[in-house]
């Protein structure tokens, strides 16, 4: 049931952002009402249309990301498929993978579950309390001819520790090295014509303020060796019952999610006016705050960086003598302000970070987070632990 709120505080944004811009709600509407045909399966107007709108939302991620050619661009339900995509077509018996131990399960769960099949060998290179990855662990961990891929997010969605990507591009040697991007993408800048980045999985309805249902892999060269998650209709050669060769056919199939890719080029839209530099000095002037305003509670315990330099909006706490839930519960029900609490989907990087099993409050700020937002979650905190 809706409840009746005259004013809340959304810090959820590593969740999802919210609220959704206008021009996104009125891109997913026009999407649906203007181009609700089935794209590259016919070939009247309707239809044209509707691949002119789904192409258009390709280049404007393609640009985005600094990606060679729109085709590389596969369009997914969420990052989580585009992972999965990756990680199942890329890896074969034998091969072996190097990761963090700051990874989502979007991630782990794949790779462990190539792991109890004998598939593949993993080797989880430790990270830092901070959350930071150790380049140098990294490096020995990489095997020379045996390790195929390497997986790291860019940001963490726990303590929104950053990951240098070009150290991490030195050490890669010959493996393919595939970026989790759900935290970054749309807040920090990447640019995959200066990095050495072979796979880039983006969720469309976090940052980058698309709606759900939006993601994609980009594939730096397009001569990556992908292998279909899914196969089946994709419009082209219909003649053949073999899958397409060519991208993006060959791994997209079944009708695509025209309307939430035609709102997910709105919210681009909306990030690329205001610059992705501009959105990033936002919010770190949004999390100096913040963890200026924390560091002086007594009994507030910060996780990761404390270094808005460092990591993204999103700031890890636990109060002393409260659950992470309970503290999640107090500021819903008494300051209508909006937290996660838990695991986060990252048993691993709250081992890491040493919350496991309790987890941490975690306040998650966005492109439409206001200075006054923050300063109303101090002094809710502040309230909170003074009672
Ligand atoms: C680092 C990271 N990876 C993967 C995911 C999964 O995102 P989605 O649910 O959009 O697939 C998230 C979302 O919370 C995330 O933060």
């Amino acid at each position: 049931m809706e409840r009746n709120r005259r004013h809340f505080i959304y810090m959820d944004h590593a969740a999802t952002s919210f609220p959704k811009p206008r021009e996104v709600i009125e891109g997913v509407a026009e999407g649906l009402r203007n181009f609700s045909a089935n794209p590259g399966r016919s070939g009247h107007f309707l239809s044209l249309d509707a691949s002119r709108t789904l192409f258009e939302a390709r280049e404007t991620v393609a640009r985005l990301f600094g990606a060679l050619d729109s085709r590389q661009v596969i369009f997914t339900r969420n990052v989580t498929e585009a992972l999965n995509l990756a990680i199942y077509g890329v890896l074969e018996q034998g091969d072996h993978v190097v990761t963090t131990s700051m990874e989502h399960n979007s991630v782990m769960r794949p790779l462990r579950d190539l792991v109890s099949r004998g598939i593949i060998q993993l080797t989880v290179v430790p990270s830092s309390k901070e959350g930071v990855a150790e380049i140098a662990g990294l490096a020995e961990a990489v095997r020379p001819e045996q390790t195929k891929l390497i997986v790291v997010n860019h940001a963490s969605n726990v303590t929104g520790t950053l990951v240098d990507l070009k150290l991490v591009s030195q050490i890669k040697g010959e493996a393919l090295l595939l970026v989790d991007a759900a935290q970054s993408a749309g807040c920090v800048s990447i640019d995959l014509s200066s990095l050495d980045v072979d796979l880039l999985a983006f969720t469309g309805h976090k940052a980058l303020l698309g709606p759900q249902g939006t993601g994609g892999l980009i594939l730096k060269t397009g001569q990556e060796p992908v292998r279909p998650l899914i196969r089946g209709g994709t419009g082209s050669h219909s003649e053949f019952e073999a899958q397409p060769e060519f991208l993006p056919d060959k791994l997209e199939s079944g009708t695509p999610n025209v309307a939430g890719f035609h709102g997910l080029a709105a919210g681009i839209g909306l990030i690329q006016e205001e610059g992705v530099e501009a959105v990033r000095d936002h919010e770190k002037r949004l999390t100096a705050t913040l963890l200026e305003g924390l560091s002086q509670m007594d009994r507030v315990h910060i996780y990761g960086p404390r270094d808005p330099e460092r990591q993204t909006a999103v700031v890890s706490i636990n109060v002393d003598g409260m659950s992470s839930s309970e503290v999640g519960f107090q500021l819903d029900r008494n300051f209508d302000i909006c937290v996660r609490t838990g695991l986060h989907c990252a048993p691993a990087a709250h081992r890491t970070i040493g919350s496991f099993p309790q987890g941490t409050v975690r306040i998650s700020m966005g492109m439409s987070t206001t200075m006054g937002d923050v300063e109303e979650v101090l002094e809710a905190l502040k309230w909170l632990v003074s009672h």
